[in-house]
């Protein structure tokens, strides 16, 4: 006789030998062709942290190299903790979300002064850590911990939704779900296992159903369906918004940045000032203001009037799709200052810049180069 599937069941609902079936099949997969990643077979639960962290909202394939680079620089709690939130930011220049890595350097802080050091070991202390919530809280738990605690990502989402046949589950529903089937002696291997399968094999587009180890208790297999689950979700309103951006350029050549300090996406990370402005049409005399404003401190004099504008930029974050348009100022540094204050610096678009900008900036700082590095018509 056929397997029962999960057609609308809760796991629970079956009977106990099939749930056991169905857990070493999927377990006995994972075995075969689980990815060999470099956090993989790992129980310290600090590197596991950080790749879970890392691999939240980014893929696998770009993560490796990050964590890589992460874990020779930051290769515990306590160095990550002494390390200046700078050098914390310019390691994950980049990856994008820099709240996460803002979050990791803090959470390591409060490891090192309320847990002596070492990542706490239970969901409720996990949670309290800053940027841990109930994902990252369980798969530190489940992996390093080896607790039989549920974990839900967007992958866990989609093989539940086809395994159980439906468009979608609410939250709790997913996590009831994912509770009742993992594995209760491997529950690590288990949660990676499903997020394994959703990333490699019950993919969005054309599921490799025929070689999927769980296809035989798959609702959304038995009625064809799986193309359909989960339905896409709604769209979030993306919110178009323009910044006028002021790109000084001393004599040498080098570029004026300043930290971002108001709390937000970018809060520690370098930039060019920048005014958020209602047309591009007001772009140049937006920079022009700004310069103004910039030149009153004495950080620089303006050596022409002549305000360039450079290619805009385009970036999309979550829920804005930011335009960038750039222009550039001539301007001369006044003799003796140090060009390095708190909150601005001077960069060499040329070398290597050491603090984090985001990459939007760095199309920025690419196109000020190209216009740069032509030659001045006036000195030909
Ligand atoms: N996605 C996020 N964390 C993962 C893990 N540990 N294994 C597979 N996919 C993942």
């Amino acid at each position: 006789m056929a397997d029962p599937t999960l057609s609308r069941l809760d796991p629970g609902d079956l009977p106990p030998k099939v749930l056991a079936t169905l857990r070493e099949s999927l377990l006995a997969h994972y075995d075969r062709s689980a990815r060999d990643l470099p956090w993989r077979r790992l129980t310290d639960p600090y590197p596991v942290w950080v790749s879970e962290v890392m691999l939240q909202q980014t893929r696998v394939e770009t993560v490796t190299d990050y964590y890589r680079r992460w874990m020779a620089r930051f290769p515990d709690v306590e160095t990550l903790a002494d390390a200046e939130l700078d050098e914390v930011l310019l390691q994950w220049q980049g990856l994008g979300y820099y709240t996460r890595a803002r979050n990791l350097h803090g959470a390591a802080r409060v490891i090192r002064e309320r847990f002596g050091g070492e990542v706490p070991g239970t969901v409720d202390e996990l949670r309290s850590l800053p940027g841990v919530g109930e994902y990252t809280a369980g798969a530190v738990a489940s992996i390093a911990f080896g607790l039989p605690v549920p974990v839900v990502d967007g992958n866990v989402n989609r093989v539940l939704c086809r395994l159980v046949d439906v468009p979608r589950l609410t939250p709790a529903r997913a996590r009831s779900l994912a509770k009742t089937l993992v594995h209760q002696d491997r529950p690590g291997d288990w949660n990676q296992a499903v997020m394994e399968l959703g990333a490699t094999v019950c993919t969005p587009r054309s599921p490799s159903c025929d070689v999927c180890p769980v296809a035989s208790w798959c609702g959304a297999r038995a009625s064809g369906r799986q193309g359909e689950h989960p339905a896409p979700a709604r769209r979030a309103r993306v919110e178009p918004r323009l910044y006028a951006v002021m790109v000084a350029a001393d004599a040498a050549g080098s570029l004026l940045v300043r930290r971002q300090d108001d709390p937000g996406l970018l809060q520690g990370l370098w930039a060019f000032p920048a005014v958020e402005v209602a047309h591009a049409s007001i772009v140049e005399e937006s920079a022009e203001c700004l310069a103004d404003r910039w030149a009153e401190p004495g950080v620089f004099v303006r050596r022409s009037r002549r305000a360039l504008r450079l290619p805009p930029v385009r970036h999309r974050f979550t829920h804005i799709d930011a335009t960038y348009h750039p222009v550039l100022v001539e301007v001369s540094r006044p003799s003796g200052q140090d060009a390095r204050g708190e909150d601005v610096r001077w960069i060499d678009p040329c070398g290597p810049v050491g603090v984090a900008i985001p990459v939007a900036q760095q199309k920025i700082v690419a196109a000020a180069r190209a216009v740069l590095d032509e030659p001045d018509p006036r000195e030909a």
